[in-house]
C-alpha cells in the first residue's frame, strides 16, 4: 500500500467505478446549485446595501419561463439521481449467481471468516482476482457494519438475521476492511484486511493449510455429533422429523396451512426456534439448539443442509481447477 495523499480511496471493485461516477454527479449538481446561490446572496447583498444608488422600482412581477425552469430543472436532475441511485443499489445489492460464498462471524471485536473449502482466517480475508464474492454476515453480540472502502461497499452486520456483501475485486493488493458501526469500547480496533490474490496465488495460499474439513464436512460432523440425524433420516412417516435431502431452495408446506421456501433465515430459525415453523404432518418435537452451537456451527449445519440439495451444488461449491501437482 502506498501512503500518497488521496481524495479518494483506491478503485478496487467492479462497484467502485460505479459508485463513484454517481457520487461526482452528485457532488457537481450540489456544488454548481450551492455556489449560483451563495454567489447571487452575496451579488444582490451588496448591489442593493443600505445606501447604495441601486435601482429600487418594480418592473416585472411575473417571468413565466424562470418558474418553470426553475421547478422542472430540479424534477429532472432529481429523478435522474433517483432512477441512477436505485439501479447502482439494485445491482449492489444482488450478488451474480457465480459469486462464491464466504461466511463471516462478527464480535466484539473480530471477524471471523470461512472460505467454502473449509480454511478460517481472522481479521483477514483472501480473495481471488476477478471473482465475484459473496460474504454472508451475521454477529454474535452487538450490531456491527462490514466496510471496505476500496471496493465501495458497508454493510450492517445484525445479530440474528444474515445480511451479505458481495464485490468483485479488480486489482490485487491489501485493502482495509473497518468495522462502521460503533460497537463498543474496542470499535475502532475492529479492523481487518482484505488480501485480493491473483488466481493462482490463491489457489497456493488456500491449498498451503492444513487440509481441514470444508464448511459442509464440518456441518455434518456437527449434525452427527448433536444426533440431528436420529430424527432427521431417510423421510418418510416413519421418521420424526421432516427429510433435509433436497430442502434448501424448495418449498415448505407448514402445519398452519402456510408455504415457504427454505432458506438460510427458515433453517437457522428451525434450528434455534423449532417450534417457530413446524413443516405439516409433523409434531413440534425438536428441542432447541440455542446456545448450543454459536454462528459459526449454525452456518456450518446450513451448508451440510445446502450440500443434499442438488440444485444448490454450482452456489454451494464454487467451481475450482484442479489442484497443481509439485
Ligand atoms: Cu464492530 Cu464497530
Amino acid at each position: 500500500m502506498d501512503h500518497d495523499f488521496r481524495l479518494m480511496p483506491e478503485q478496487a471493485s467492479s462497484l467502485a467505478g460505479e459508485v463513484d461516477a454517481l457520487y461526482g454527479f452528485l457532488l457537481v449538481v450540489s456544488g454548481v446549485i450551492s455556489i449560483t446561490i451563495a454567489g447571487l446572496i452575496v451579488f444582490y447583498a451588496i448591489k442593493y446595501r443600505r445606501g447604495s444608488p441601486a435601482d429600487r422600482t418594480v418592473k416585472q412581477t411575473h417571468f413565466l419561463l424562470m418558474e418553470v425552469s426553475w421547478i422542472v430543472v430540479p424534477f429532472l436532475l432529481t429523478m435522474v439521481m433517483f432512477f441512477w441511485g436505485a439501479r447502482l443499489y439494485f445491482h449492489q445489492t444482488r450478488p451474480p449467481s457465480d459469486a462464491m460464498e464466504i461466511n463471516c462471524v462478527a464480535r466484539q471485536w473480530m471477524w471471523k471468516f470461512q472460505q467454502p473449502q473449509g480454511k478460517s482466517e481472522t481479521n483477514e480475508l483472501h480473495v481471488p482476482l476477478g471473482q465475484a464474492v459473496k460474504v454472508r454476515l451475521i454477529s454474535e453480540d452487538v450490531i456491527h457494519s462490514f466496510y471496505v472502502p476500496a471496493f465501495r461497499i458497508k454493510q450492517d452486520v445484525l445479530p440474528g438475521r444474515y445480511t451479505h456483501a458481495w464485490f468483485r475485486p479488480t486489482k490485487p493488493g491489501i485493502y482495509h476492511l473497518f468495522c462502521a458501526e460503533y460497537c463498543g469500547a474496542k470499535h475502532s480496533g475492529m479492523i481487518g484486511s482484505v488480501h485480493v490474490l491473483e488466481p493462482r496465488a490463491y489457489q497456493a495460499w488456500l491449498s498451503g493449510a492444513s487440509q481441514g474439513l470444508t464448511t459442509a464436512e464440518a456441518g455434518h460432523e456437527l449434525f452427527v455429533q448433536l444426533r440431528c440425524n436420529s430424527c432427521h433420516q431417510g423421510g418418510g412417516a416413519a421418521s420424526r422429523g421432516p427429510a433435509l435431502e433436497n430442502l434448501f431452495g424448495h418449498e415448505v408446506k407448514l402445519a398452519d396451512g402456510s408455504t415457504l421456501i427454505a432458506d438460510e433465515a427458515y433453517l437457522r430459525e428451525s434450528i434455534l426456534k423449532p417450534v417457530a415453523k413446524v413443516v405439516a404432518g409433523y409434531q413440534p418435537i425438536m428441542p432447541s439448539y440455542d446456545g448450543q452451537i454459536g454462528e459459526e456451527g449454525i452456518l456450518q449445519l446450513i451448508a451440510e443442509i445446502r450440500s443434499l440439495s442438488k440444485a444448490d451444488q454450482p452456489q454451494a461449491e464454487p467451481e475450482q481447477p484442479p489442484p497443481e501437482e509439485p
